[in-house]
């Protein structure tokens, strides 16, 4: 089912923000993985691709409009960005500036509370607190969804984390034309039971992955035999995972989203030559996940583009997961997230 959706509507600068705004967004944590672009431009997936979003570790992101200033200027938690980081926020601003039709060039300044490289998903916070704050200083008037097709341009996952609790990224259609495909991928949320879920977090190594999702994606995507039919088989992990959310049971819901994980990384060991992100860390914590179920607990783990492992289970059993967890592996921080909100611009009186 699809539905129309406005698109964006600029405003003349002085009647919104008086070119700056603040904006926060959390982390999402995807149970039906997006793994793969079609597009590398317009930033198009291969799959539809569905998560829960955090409510720790927010994004808070300032853009302020400089008329005087020759180019942007962004600092990530105080430190300027230099090399890709750098890169990828002039380019996104860029697109925020075709929009709005100003030339102004902007000030960023980031502050992230995760740990950035990690697999944990930094980038979903910060490009969705980014096109929410951007938009807002440069005077556009986006939905949630056109705010949500922006946010994918900077990172895929990112256009998730525009919505709180559970949220479908569509793949969007082939139509012909660049901009139908590009307006046809979008997130929204998901309609789901009160299943009361945690994720129990643990954060096995916070160091910077070896080599980057986009990297990694474009390699298993061009050389892994496993790719097509990960890709297949996940449609239907996504319409089981529907249907587990609906009827609000948790312990489908564990069991497709891990098996999709499972998937996504046998697909990246299959590539050549082979991404491994998962370490002999991930592998102890998923055998006390293994434990914890023998012993009656449902628990799920799913794991993204590094060694860190994320355990679905009831709220009412996160502390017990946790400490299951933490026994397992005692020098590893471990966390428990529940569902959290979706980005939204800060009033800060301009
Ligand atoms: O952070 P991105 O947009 O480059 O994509 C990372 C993809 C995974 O985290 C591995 C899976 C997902 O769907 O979030």
């Amino acid at each position: 089912m699809r539905r129309e959706h406005p698109t964006a509507v600029a405003r003349p600068l002085e009647q919104s923000s008086a070119g700056r705004a603040a904006a926060v967004a959390h982390p999402n944590i995807a149970l039906i993985k997006y793994w793969g672009k079609r597009d590398e431009r317009l930033v198009l997936p291969w799959t539809d691709s569905l998560s829960m979003t955090l409510d720790i570790f927010p994004t808070t992101t300032r853009v302020r409009l400089d008329p005087e200033a020759g180019h942007d200027e962004a600092r990530l938690n105080g430190v300027p960005a230099t090399g890709e980081a750098r890169r990828r926020i002039t380019a996104f601003l860029e697109l925020v500036r075709d929009m709005a039709g100003l030339p102004q060039r902007a000030v960023v300044d980031t502050r992230n509370t995760v740990p950035t490289g990690a697999g944990l998903a930094s980038s979903a916070s910060g490009f969705a607190a980014l096109a929410v704050a951007a938009a807002a200083a440069y005077g556009l008037d986006l939905d949630a969804t056109a705010l949500s097709r922006l946010a994918r341009r900077g990172s895929g996952s990112a256009s998730r984390s525009v919505f709180g609790g559970f949220a479908l990224w569509h793949a969007g259609r082939d139509t012909g034309t660049a901009t139908d495909t590009d307006l046809s991928s979008y997130a929204e949320p998901v309609p789901a039971a009160d299943i009361a879920p945690a994720l129990v977090i643990a954060v096995v190594d916070a160091g910077p992955k070896a080599v980057s999702s986009r990297e990694a994606m474009r390699r298993t995507v061009d050389t892994s035999p496993l790719y097509q039919p990960w890709a297949a088989s996940s449609k239907d992990d996504l319409a089981d995972m529907r249907a587990a959310l609906r009827r609000g049971d948790l312990e489908a819901v564990g069991e497709i989203a891990e098996r999709n994980a499972l998937g996504m990384h046998a697909t990246m060991l299959a590539a050549r030559p082979a991404v491994r992100y998962l370490s002999s860390a991930t592998v102890t914590v998923l055998d006390s996940v293994l434990q914890l179920r023998r012993d009656g607990v449902p628990a799920y783990a799913t794991m993204d583009a590094g060694p860190n492992v994320k355990v679905l289970c009831r709220r009412a059993d996160a502390e017990r997961v946790a400490e299951a967890v933490r026994s397992a592996v005692p020098e590893s921080l471990v966390l428990i997230a529940g569902p959290g909100h979706g980005a939204r611009l800060l009033n800060e009186g301009g």
